[in-house]
C-alpha cells in the first residue's frame, strides 16, 4: 500500500508487519500507556532530563531572526570562499555532514557547481587527518565555522588553533574575523568569550538541546546552508512531522516505530542495524548511530546501534547478518523513489546474460534486491522494520530527523533511561586530561600512569 499523501509529499510510514514473528502478538497495547506517559514527558519537558527537550517544538519556536542571520553567514560565505571548514565533533558535526552528505552527496567536494567545498574537522586527534585538511585546502579560500556548545572539547578546539592560525596568517587578524564563525553556548564557555574577544559572528547552540538533538539549531544549519540546501524545506519537513508525533495514539509513526523496537530489545534482540539501500544515507545513520547509542546506552541497558549499506555490505556482513548470531533486527530506511532513475541498457549479444532486465529501471532492481534480503533476513531469523521516506529531498530529510529524534526520547523513556545525558562520555575525558597534564589532574595522571606501567 502506498504511503498516503500530504500536502504533496509522502510522510514517514513503518512497516512493522516482518517482526510479527518475534514479538508477542499484544506488544503494542501492552506498551500504550508507557507511550502516552512518555509523549507526555516530550511534549510537557517533565520526564528524566526534560531541561533538554528544546529539541521537541523547535520546528515550531525557532528563533527567526537566528535563522535569516544564518541565511545571510551562508551567503557570505558562498560569496568569500570557496571552502568552508566545519569543526566540531559528535553532536556537533555527524548531523550537517548528514545531511550534506545525503541531499548534496557524499562526492560533493569533487561536483562541479558554484558553492564551496566543505571539509569537516577536529572530529579526529589525527595529525595526518588533519595535515591533509590543510593540503586539500591548499590556496582556496576558505572560511570557519567552529561549533561546540561547551566550547571546551579536545578535538574540535586543537583543530580550531591549526586553523584559526592558518586562517589569519592568510587573511589577517582583521580579514580571518571576517572568515571566522562560532556557533557555541549563548553565554558561557572559552569559546564563546574567545569569539566574543575577537568579534567573530556567533549563533547560539539553545541550553535546552544537547549536541545530539541539535541538527536543526545553528549547529547543522549554516553548513548546511552553505551548501545550498533549502533551509525553509528542511524545517517544513520537520514541523509537519513534528505535528504527526505530537498526537500521541497507534497512528504515530515515532510510537510504532518505538514500540517495536522496545518490544524487539525484550524478546533478547541486543543489536539494531540501521539498513539503507542510498550510499548517501553513510552519514544519516552515523547520526543515527550517535542520537541512539548516546540516548539509551546507559545503566547496562540499550540497544547496540550500527548500520550497513546495502547492496555494498550483504557481500561482507550480509553472511554473518544471515547466520551468525542471532543477535540483531534490521531498520530498513526506504527512500520512495531515485531523483534520477536510470534504465539498464539491452545488448544484443547479451554476453553478460543481463537481457532479461533490459529496459527496467534500477530502481526496480534495488527494490527486487530489497525484498529479496528482507525475506532471506526474516527466514534466517532476523526481524525486519522498514521506515519508509518520501524522496530523498531536503523536506524529507527534516521529517526524517524529527521522527528519529522523536522515536528516540519515546524509546529512552521506555527503557526507563534518562535519554538526554551522556554521563558515560566523560571518563575517556578525564582519564585523557590527565594523561595530558591539563592542570588539575595531577593525582588522577599519577595514578593513571603507574596503571599504564610508565
Ligand atoms: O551529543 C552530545 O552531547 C555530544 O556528542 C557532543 O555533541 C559532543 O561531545 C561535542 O560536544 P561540544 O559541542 O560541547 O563540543
Amino acid at each position: 500500500m502506498p504511503p498516503p499523501a500530504r500536502g504533496g509529499y509522502h510522510m514517514i510510514q513503518v512497516n512493522t508487519k516482518n517482526i510479527s514473528a518475534f514479538v508477542p502478538q499484544d506488544y503494542f497495547p501492552a506498551l500504550e500507556a508507557d507511550l502516552a506517559r512518555a509523549q507526555g514527558w516530550l511534549q510537557d519537558a517533565t520526564g528524566a532530563g526534560g531541561d533538554f527537550v528544546g529539541w521537541v517544538h523547535l520546528p515550531r519556536d525557532y528563533d527567526r531572526e537566528e535563522f535569516a542571520r544564518i541565511q545571510a553567514a551562508a551567503k557570505r560565505i558562498q560569496e568569500q570562499s570557496t571552502a568552508l571548514v566545519v569543526i566540531g565533533i559528535g553532536g556537533s558535526y555527524l548531523g550537517a555532514r548528514g545531511v550534506i552528505e545525503a541531499l548534496c552527496s557524499p562526492n560533493y567536494n569533487q561536483k562541479k557547481k558554484d558553492t564551496p567545498n566543505i571539509y569537516f574537522a577536529g572530529n579526529t586527534l589525527s595529525a595526518d587527518a588533519l595535515h591533509e585538511i590543510v593540503e586539500l585546502l591548499g590556496d582556496q579560500d576558505f572560511s570557519i565555522n567552529v561549533i561546540s556548545k561547551s566550547g571546551t572539547t579536545t578535538e574540535p578546539a586543537v583543530a580550531f588553533r591549526f586553523f584559526r592560525e592558518l586562517c589569519e596568517k592568510k587573511y589577517g587578524k582583521d580579514g580571518a574575523r571576517e572568515r571566522i564563525y562560532a556557533t557555541t553556548d549563548a553565554r558561557r564557555g572559552v569559546l564563546k568569550s574567545l569569539a566574543d574577544e575577537e568579534g567573530y559572528e556567533t549563533f547560539v547552540v539553545p541550553d535546552a538541546i544537547g549536541g545530539r538533538y541539535s541538527v536543526l539549531t545553528a549547529v547543522g544549519l549554516l553548513p548546511i546552508a552553505v551548501c545550498g540546501v533549502d533551509l525553509e524545506a528542511l524545517m517544513g519537513g520537520a514541523a509537519a512531522m513534528m505535528e504527526i508525533c505530537a498526537r500521541g495514539g497507534a497512528d504515530n509513526p515515532a510510537w510504532q516505530y518505538a514500540a517495536a523496537r522496545s518490544a524487539l530489545y525484550q524478546s533478547g534482540k541486543k543489536i539494531e542495524l540501521l539498513a539503507a539501500y542510498e550510499p548517501s544515507f553513510r552519514f544519516m545513520a552515523e547520526w543515527w548511530k550517535q542520537l541512539y547509542g548516546e540516548s539509551e546506552g546507559k545503566e547496562g541497558k540499550g540497544l547496540f546501534p550500527a548500520s550497513v549499506e546495502f547492496t555494498a555490505d550483504l557481500h561482507s556482513m550480509g553472511q554473518y547478518i544471515q547466520q551468525g548470531e542471532r543477535l540483531m533486527f534490521e531498520t530498513v530506511v526506504r527512500f520512495e523513489k531515485p531523483l534520477h532513475d536510470l534504465a539498464v541498457p539491452r545488448d544484443e549479444a547479451d554476453g553478460d546474460g543481463l537481457n532479461f532486465l533490459a529496459g527496467k529501471n534500477l530502481s526496480f532492481v534495488n527494490e527486487q534486491a530489497m525484498d529479496g534480503t528482507l525475506l532471506a533476513h526474516v527466514e534466517g531469523g532476523v526481524p525486519n522494520l522498514i521506515v519508509q521516506v518520501g524522496q530523498n529531498t531536503a523536506q524529507t530529510m527534516g521529517e526524517m530527523i524529527y521522527f528519529f529524534e522523536y522515536a528516540c526520547g519515546l524509546s529512552g523513556y521506555l527503557l526507563g533511561v534518562n535519554p538526554f545525558n551522556q554521563p558515560g562520555v566523560e571518563s575517556y575525558k578525564k582519564n585523557m586530561f590527565a594523561l595530558l597534564g591539563k592542570p588539575g589532574y595531577e593525582d588522577k595522571r599519577a595514578e593513571l600512569l603507574a596503571k599504564l606501567g610508565k
